[in-house]
């Protein structure tokens, strides 16, 4: 019997992202080592360069991670102590971890379960009951948030708009990319993004060109001149071997996501009049497929019957924020205390996505998903 025929396919592969591209990013990270300069320099220049030339707006600020790269908006808007953020719990713990690292308070809203996104009506009710100086818009799985009604309101409750963009690099809303919208908006290069470096890597994006070189100056110690700390910041710098393969990276980003559209495709196909509920598109929107996300009320079962049938899956994520150990209880909510995001991550599987799956492997999955 051939072995591959059984073998599992992996729900991600950041190393087939590195075969695929292994002379050039070889190539890439040699410069680099022979360069003998290692951190901020002339190859995170050009990435961000590269980066904020491909996004179509803004300056783009490299930084260490994602997580950071939040941080560095929430205080370069002169967002801390005492101040309110407003973001939803069902996403990663980063989100909410960078509000209270920036040392202000988390306000958690709920989602509408359709898309997974921050519900505008628990939001507008949160805006209007209480103080909040921003909020942070996670584009959840590669697809674009309630954009118009939350822009809409945050500029009638006179708030700012940070993107969290770490699973939608590439994803429009209206035609445009998501990421420039905001008043800011991050990105995670961490490996299995759409983007990935081999190691931690993030940047923030904006329109605001005295933003942006406050962040620059915060990402390391407030410097904006050497040895001199302005601005009270952190150490989150973007290294150049991260820098340089980003690079690189960039360059197969779209015919990566447009892979991930066909995989998604074929996958719909496999669903139709199965008991899966498939993911649902907004309208207006287009979806890169960070994440292919089915929903079932019988989740755990079908993860067991995908495993023996060779499909690997994920839950992204299974205890929402609210919901975790070191956050719950003491997080204040909007009205709908995220009734709907505690549903939702009791429904919710990832399938195997990552642009490098083989034919075999997408027609793999797609055998599984049939049998339900
Ligand atoms: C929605 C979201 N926000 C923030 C982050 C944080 O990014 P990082 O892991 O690079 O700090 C991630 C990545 O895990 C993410 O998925």
């Amino acid at each position: 019997m051939d072995a591959r025929v059984n073998a599992m396919v992996p729900q991600t592969d950041p190393g087939a992202s590195y075969r695929a591209a292994r002379e050039e990013i070889d190539a890439a990270v040699q410069r680099v080592l022979d360069s003998g300069w290692y951190i901020l320099g002339e190859e995170g220049r050009a990435f961000e360069q590269e980066f904020s030339a491909w996004l179509g707006a803004g300056e783009a600020v490299g930084c260490g991670n994602g997580t950071d790269a939040l941080v560095l908006a929430l205080k370069g808007f002169g967002i801390g102590p005492g101040d309110r953020v407003a973001t939803v719990s069902h996403t990663a713990v980063a989100t909410v971890a960078a509000i209270e690292m920036a040392g202000a308070q988390p306000v958690l809203v709920d989602i509408d379960p359709e898309y997974f996104t921050m519900c505008p009506k628990d939001l507008e009710i949160v805006l209007r009951t209480q103080p909040v100086k921003a909020v942070i818009v996670v584009h959840l799985y590669g697809q674009a948030a309630a954009l118009d009604e939350i822009l809409l309101l945050a500029a009638r409750y006179d708030v700012k708009v940070i993107e969290d963009c770490a699973q939608a690099h590439g994803a429009l809303f209206a035609a445009r990319k998501l990421g420039t919208f905001g008043d800011a908006a991050t990105f995670s290069f961490y490996p299995t993004k759409n983007l990935g470096a081999f190691g931690d890597a993030g940047a923030v994006v904006t329109k605001h060109a005295a933003l942006a070189t406050d962040m620059r100056a915060l990402r390391q110690y407030g410097w904006r001149q050497r040895y001199i700390s302005d601005l009270a910041g952190i150490n989150s710098r973007l290294d150049e071997t991260q820098a340089a393969v980003l690079r690189v990276k960039l360059r197969h980003l779209d015919a990566g996501n447009a892979r991930r559209q066909t995989i998604a495709a074929a996958y719909d196909e496999a669903l139709a009049g199965t008991a899966l509920t498939p993911p649902r598109r907004r309208a207006g929107a287009t979806h890169v497929f960070h994440q292919y996300v089915v929903k079932t009320p019988e989740r755990d079962a079908v993860q067991k019957k995908l495993a023996a049938l060779g499909v690997g899956t994920g839950i992204h994520y299974p205890v929402p924020v609210h919901l975790q150990p070191a956050y719950q209880n003491r997080l204040p909510m909007g009205a709908a205390a995220c009734a709907e995001t505690a549903l939702a991550a009791e429904k919710i599987l990832s399938l195997p996505m990552f642009p490098e799956m083989t034919e075999r492997q997408v027609q793999q999955v797609c055998g599984a998903l049939k049998q339900f």
